[in-house]
């Protein structure tokens, strides 16, 4: 039983800093992802929790207790890398008891609980291997069950799929986070790949230049981005943004394009009136987007490109400067220079002030 706080989390190396004021919680048996482009600070966030770096400031909690001047081995975390780091010159067997025999834990209860974590794993039959016998996954997999062996109160995972290839990626994301259900182990697990944390995470933390952008369920991180970088870093495609200007015109509110002028109504066109930012940039989802008649029709457009991805075709379309995203799920007969028009839910737009990037709406 393990949450794992982080409070105003700073880490500096030199110049650079790495973490900026991180505060940040996973919750006991929470399966946490750390998510953001490479440098954005993830990994030290990680050693910081683990132990292996000293925070400039803030403070580490795992369960209720201050762990900052506790030794890494006190902390009873185990962390797996992207490098699995196996010991070349010993078996799969002896990899995963290796941190039970550093223990002095009797030669019989190890064997115990490698048997049990080899057979959960699916990697019994690898035992008297070395780590050179093993494909990729199979040597991920041992890296694991080296962490899971020590029945640990936090699992901390940097990038452990990464060195798969793509189609054993996507099976061991399912694996791993059947895996921590099941266990039940607090886990924070860092990647860059959106995919990957939508897929896992009870919970997303975004980060970006070491700051923490917004932390949420993936599925609330892609319905309401609280900003521009959110936004454009969750969804492939992702977010189809364009620059516009905020009108007011007597009781009326409008957003000019240029390309073309959106008329709001209702609580949208409240809170931009009460805002007041004048420059803007309106953000709309490719599956928010289709194509109607002309009379439904908000935003006029010229078919660029097609691409068929099978289920479905991502159109682009040339909207004055800006090609828009569209997702098309039915059959799409329209060539490539049609004139089209577009609409979308009122609902689904997004507006972030241009200048802070603050999500508006
Ligand atoms: N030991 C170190 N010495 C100097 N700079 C470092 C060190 N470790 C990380 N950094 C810098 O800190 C920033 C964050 O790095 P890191 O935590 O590895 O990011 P991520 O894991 O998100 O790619 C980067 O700018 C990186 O160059
Ligand atoms: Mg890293």
């Amino acid at each position: 039983m393990a949450k794992v706080l982080l409070k105003n989390l700073t880490k500096r190396f030199g110049k650079v800093v790495a973490v900026d004021g991180v505060s940040v919680e996973a919750k006991d048996r929470e399966f946490l992802v750390l998510l953001g482009p490479s440098g954005c600070g993830k990994t030290t966030i990680l050693r910081c929790i683990a132990g292996l770096e000293i925070p400039d400031e803030g403070e580490v909690y795992i369960g209720d207790r201050l762990v900052n001047d506790l030794p890494p081995k006190d902390r009873d975390v185990a962390m797996v890398f992207q490098s699995y780091a196996l010991y070349p010159h010993m078996t799969v067997y002896d990899n995963i008891s290796f941190p039970l025999r550093m223990r002095e834990i009797p030669a019989s209860e190890i064997e115990e609980r490698v048997k049990k974590v080899a057979e959960l794993l699916q990697i019994a039959h690898l035992l008297d291997r070395k780590p050179k016998q093993l494909s990729g996954g199979e040597a991920q997999r041992v890296a694991l069950g080296r962490a899971i062996v020590r029945e640990p109160k936090v699992f901390l995972m940097d990038e452990p799929l990464s060195n798969l290839d793509a189609k054993l990626r996507i099976h061991m994301r399912a694996e791993l986070k059947r895996l921590q259900r099941d266990l039940g182990i607090t886990t924070i697990y860092v990647t860059h790949d959106q995919v990957e944390a939508m897929t896992m995470a009870d919970k997303v933390a975004v980060l970006k230049d070491g700051k923490l952008q917004q932390v949420a369920p993936p599925d609330k991180l892609y319905s309401s981005p609280s900003n521009l970088f959110v936004a454009g870093f969750i969804g492939s495609p992702p977010m189809n943004f364009i620059d516009c200007s905020l009108v007011l015109k007597d009781e009326e509110v409008f957003l000019d394009a240029g390309a073309f002028v959106l008329k709001l109504e209702g609580t949208v066109a409240e809170i931009l009136r009460e805002k007041g930012a004048t420059k803007l940039v309106i953000g709309i989802r490719p599956e928010d987007v289709s194509f109607v008649n002309k009379a439904h029709g908000k935003i006029l457009g010229e078919v660029y490109m097609k691409e068929p991805l099978g289920a479905e075709t991502i159109i682009d379309v040339k909207v004055g400067e800006y090609l828009v995203k569209v997702r098309e799920r039915v059959g799409f007969k329209t060539k490539i220079g049609d004139k089209v028009w577009m609409g979308f839910p009122l609902d689904k737009l997004h507006v972030f002030d241009k200048k802070t990037g603050k999500a508006i709406i």
